[in-house]
Order: C-alpha cells, then sequence, then structure tokens
C-alpha cells in the first residue's frame, strides 16, 4: 500500500471563555503523520490532547492554518469527500465509547462497514472475529448499556478498526482498562497496524502504551515536542 499522510499546517485552536477571553490549546502546529507508523502524544490533562485528535479527524475546525488528508484540503471538501473519508480513511475512538444504545454489541462492531454497502455476511464474520480477539465474543448480541466502560471501550475500538481504515485516531483506548486488558488491547492493535500498514495516533497518559508506539511525542504549552 503507497503511504499516505495527514498533516497539520500552522494550526492554531483557541476557545473562547466565558469571561470573554480566550484560551490558546495548538498554537502553530506543524505536522505529518504516515500510514505505517506509530505515534502517541503524551501530555497532561487540559493540555489539548483529544483537540489535536479532533482536529484529525475534522470533527473540529482549527481557527488557523489547515489540515491535509494526503495532500488534499479539508477546508476543499464536499459532503461527498466527507462521507468517503469518514467511511474508508479514519477510524476513531473518541475517549468516551459513543456507542448505539438500540443496537447490539455485534451492530455497532459492523455499522461502518454497513453504512459502506459492504456484504452482511462478510461483515458479521469480521466483526464476530474482532469481537472474539478483543476477548468479548460472549457478548456480541448483549446491548451496550449492559457492558461495563472498558468493555464499551473495547467494542466502539473494534467498530474503529472494522472497516481497515488508513489512520486509527485513538484518544485514550486504555483510558478505562487494567494494564493486561490494555496491553491485550494494544497486541490487537498493532497486529491490525501490521496487517494493512496503518497509521495509529493515540493520546495516552499510560507510558506502557507510550512504550510501545514508534514515536512518542509531548503535547505542552501549544506546542508538540518528541520525547528523546
Ligand atoms: N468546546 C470547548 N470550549 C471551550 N474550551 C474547550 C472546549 N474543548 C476543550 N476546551 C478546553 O481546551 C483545553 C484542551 O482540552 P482537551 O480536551 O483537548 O485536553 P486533553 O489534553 O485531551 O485533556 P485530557 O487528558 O483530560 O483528556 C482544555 O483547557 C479545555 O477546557
Ligand atoms: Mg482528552
Amino acid at each position: 500500500m503507497r503511504v499516505r499522510s495527514l498533516r497539520l499546517e500552522q494550526v492554531r485552536k483557541e476557545y473562547p471563555l466565558h469571561d470573554g477571553t480566550i484560551i490558546r490549546v495548538l498554537d502553530g502546529i506543524n505536522i505529518t503523520f504516515n500510514t505505517g507508523n506509530t505515534v502517541a502524544i503524551m501530555g497532561a490533562s487540559g493540555t489539548g490532547k483529544s483537540t489535536l485528535l479532533h482536529i484529525l479527524a475534522g470533527i473540529t475546525k482549527p481557527t488557523a492554518g489547515a489540515v491535509f488528508y494526503d495532500e488534499q484540503n479539508y477546508a476543499l471538501w464536499n459532503a461527498q469527500e466527507w462521507q468517503h473519508f469518514y467511511t474508508h480513511r479514519i477510524g476513531l475512538l473518541f475517549q468516551q465509547p459513543y456507542l448505539i444504545q438500540e443496537l447490539t454489541v455485534l451492530e455497532n462492531v459492523m455499522v461502518k462497514g454497513m453504512v459502506a454497502g459492504g456484504s452482511s455476511a462478510e461483515l458479521t464474520e469480521h466483526a464476530h472475529h474482532l469481537l472474539t480477539i478483543a476477548g468479548l465474543a460472549d457478548k456480541a448480541n448483549q446491548l451496550p448499556g449492559q457492558l461495563s466502560g472498558g468493555q464499551q471501550q473495547r467494542v466502539a475500538l473494534m467498530r474503529a478498526l472494522c472497516v481497515q481504515p488508513d489512520f486509527l485516531l485513538a484518544d485514550e483506548p486504555t483510558g478505562n482498562l487494567d494494564p493486561e486488558t490494555g496491553e491485550r488491547m494494544l497486541d490487537v492493535l498493532l497486529d491490525c497496524q501490521q496487517r494493512w500498514q496503518m497509521g495509529i495516533i493515540v493520546s495516552t497518559h499510560d507510558s506502557y502504551v507510550a512504550k510501545r508506539m514508534d514515536t512518542v511525542l509531548t503535547l505542552e504549552h501549544g506546542q508538540l515536542r518528541e520525547n528523546d
């Protein structure tokens, strides 16, 4: 597979506060992420890790600067191009699982593939396989509300992987997991990464997660720096 990229150019993000002042969360970030590479973004709570991932995913707009997928500027996309991007190019794992409460666990994992028009039998088999490697095969026909927070987060992760995206953007994928389960999820992620040369960008507070990524960056004072 040829290398694809996600690139931020001079990205700044500011939020207005209630008292009329403005906080600058990202301050002119320039960085390129490539498929085939794995990156951890660390940094204290509130430094802007989720904001950065949401900007890469296109669900938050930067105050200034530009974002590119494969050198195509997000600002120029129409609705169809956005749909293609979300369906095929990125898998997004939010800090909260955001599962669809009315669908079963299995259906939640399959949902993006169904939107993409995949064969139902193939998708069912694939989703079952993902739930099995995530240790959740016995939960396939339950509703999300019947699962623990960590189990829901694992379902959301499998949902993000089900369509084999070019990039996985995962916001604290092990946030609700004990280290042993977290390591098992990392095994699954990195196995998928190897199989289709996906790019992974994770935000994390867990050093055991960072240790397994190729590159570790820290977000601080609106800037990203590479750890030694
Ligand atoms: N929609 C918003 N409106 C105003 N301020 C916001 C908004 N979203 C985030 N912020 C502020 O931006 C800063 C960065 O938030 P963000 O959620 O990106 O941090 P984070 O690094 O992901 O933190 P954590 O490790 O706790 O998840 C925080 O100060 C937060 O209060
Ligand atoms: Mg966050």
